[in-house]
């Protein structure tokens, strides 16, 4: 299945409501496997790519109002109210609602307040407060929504006029939907060689389709692919500009049960992790 040449299926209502819908049945049928794996403190991704990304990019000032967008089972609104922000979490999924809020420590409790809200519904964004939030921390979730745009609309609109909102995707380059990784093995004067590289049979069109997220998980979900360039002229589109930019890949060994886990491959970044800020006026 494929989407609109912009990369959004925004202006295929009836797809993105339909889609939207079913992915929320998928995500809840799985947020319990899911914050079991992810535990207090996330996995791999979270604990040494996303996760430092997003607080080199944020910036985070004590007292900071912070909205945590498909927050999940709360890992990053956990440790953001942990720096001293207060954090409003919020995710479509009501499974995920409920195990963030049961992970949260009793002396972060006053810091953090968890809500069920669907990211494609610009209207519910709006209704948290326009002007109202420092940042918004959108992580590992857009690749996941039928559309992005009534996100980012209702973002800059929330959004103090010096606030930032962070993002980090699957990287659309090295780690979308059709990627493949390779390990070759050969000898090169009785010296046996393994490289291990990526293959990237498309990337330009963007596609619907579901796949995994983690190994053992009971379904696939969607997965929304836009290129890098449809991806930022979405953000630009809603009043964005880019001012910060990391591709953090493993620098070390990591415990997967995938053989070719990211972990062989340090000079790709599997995530791409970006800070838009509002452009004047
Ligand atoms: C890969 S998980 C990432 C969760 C969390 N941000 C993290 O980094 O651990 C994707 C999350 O996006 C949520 N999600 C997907 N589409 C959404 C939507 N339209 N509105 C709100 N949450 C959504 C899912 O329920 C899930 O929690």
């Amino acid at each position: 299945m494929t989407s609109n040449a912009t990369g959004d299926t925004a202006d295929v209502a009836r797809d993105s409501t339909a889609l939207t819908r079913e992915s929320q049945a998928i995500w809840n049928a799985k947020a319990a496997f899911w914050d079991e794996r992810m535990g207090e403190e996330g996995n791999a991704f979270q604990r040494l790519l996303v996760g430092p990304a997003t607080e080199r990019l944020l910036t985070l000032r004590q007292g900071e109002v912070v909205l945590d967008v498909a927050c999940g089972n709360g890992v990053m609104a956990r440790r953001l109210a942990a720096l001293g922000a207060h954090v409003i979490g919020c995710d479509f999924s009501e499974v995920f609602v409920e195990r963030a809020r049961a992970r949260t420590p009793v002396e972060l409790r006053e810091r953090i307040e968890y809500m069920v809200a669907d990211a494609t519904d610009e209207g519910q964004l709006l209704a948290l407060g326009e002007g109202r939030f420092d940042a918004v921390v959108c992580n590992m979730a857009f690749m996941d929504m039928a559309t992005i745009e009534p996100l980012l609309r209702a973002a800059r609109r929330i959004l103090t006029p010096a606030g930032r909102f962070v993002f980090c995707v699957t990287h659309p380059c090295f780690n979308n939907p059709a990627h493949r990784k390779l390990a070759t093995e050969e000898d090169r004067a009785g010296q046996i060689v393994v490289t291990y590289s990526i293959q990237v049979p498309a990337y330009l069109r963007p596609t619907v389709e579901k796949g995994g997220g983690m190994p053992g998980e009971p379904a696939p979900h969607y997965y929304f692919h836009r290129s890098l360039s449809a991806l930022l002229a979405a953000c630009f589109r809603a009043g964005f500009v880019l001012d910060g930019l990391e591709e953090p890949s493993f620098v070390e060994t990591i415990t997967s049960d995938l053989a070719l886990n990211w972990g062989h491959y340090p000079d790709i970044p599997p995530v791409l992790a970006g800070r838009l800020r509002r452009s004047e006026p």
